[in-house]
């Protein structure tokens, strides 16, 4: 009950953020939903210029698909909504509502396993959310820190924690060799991913629930509704 609630909270409220194409922005916080900033409204020079500011509906409409489909097919989450949704099954050892258990191996579930290249994707949009947390010290009126910065710095923290804890990154690095004790290297990065790997869990839901509480935050400061506490330097 609470997965269902937490994560249909989280789809209504990101709705109403994609939708909303509005205060997104409060110079120099951008809404990790909106981030990349294609759309003009941004200030110049916000978004790397190679991306460019070209698009004119809601960017968060051509940018939330990506990360969306990487947590959507997320082996942690389809075992949250398998049972929480599906009740298939509701918990270990308590039989399926279903009569047959027919697993991914056929459409539509097989698409699931796509996972591993939605991994290659997000990896570039955290690396751009960390632009974005990068970018919230540079005031209009000169470095700072405020508490945006803040939420935009935990942000991207939790990205990274969430998405280098992905099973896809920790076949990437220890994956398909014969002896692990080979590669020095990846094995090393095998055994970072694979700690981080037990937390994977909390990592999802703490970012999920993170960006929501950022994007509102955001939303707060630029509609006047907050004033955001800074010390410019
Ligand atoms: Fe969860 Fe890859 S398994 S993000």
């Amino acid at each position: 009950m609470v997965t269902v609630l937490v994560l249909l909270a989280f789809v209504v409220y990101g709705t109403w953020a994609a939708f909303r194409n509005g205060h997104y922005f409060a110079d120099p916080y951008l809404s990790p939903f909106y981030s990349p900033c294609l759309s003009s409204s941004c200030v110049d020079g916000y978004t790397p210029e190679f991306l460019g500011q070209w698009w004119p509906l809601s960017p968060a409409l051509l940018i939330l698909p990506f990360p969306l489909g990487f947590r959507l097919t997320c082996y942690y989450y389809r075992k949250a909504y398998y049972r929480s949704f599906w009740l298939s099954p509701p918990a270990c050892a308590v039989p399926d509502v279903h009569r047959k258990y027919t697993g991914e191996r056929r459409i539509p579930l097989i698409f699931q396993n796509v996972h591993r290249y939605f991994f290659y994707l997000a990896v570039p949009f955290a690396a751009l959310l960390t632009y974005d947390a990068v970018r919230a010290f540079d005031f209009p009126k000169g470095i700072g820190v405020g508490i945006g910065t803040g939420f935009l710095v935990v942000n991207a923290v939790l990205i990274w924690l969430y998405t280098l804890s992905c099973h896809s990154c920790r076949h990437l690095c220890g994956g398909k060799l014969r002896r692990l004790s080979e590669h020095p290297l990846r094995a090393r990065m095998w055994r970072f991913v694979s700690k981080l790997n037990t937390r994977h869990m909390t990592l999802a839901w703490a970012s999920l629930i993170w960006i929501g509480v950022t994007d509102l935050y955001i939303w707060l400061v630029a509609a006047g509704h907050l004033t955001d506490h800074a010390w410019v330097f």
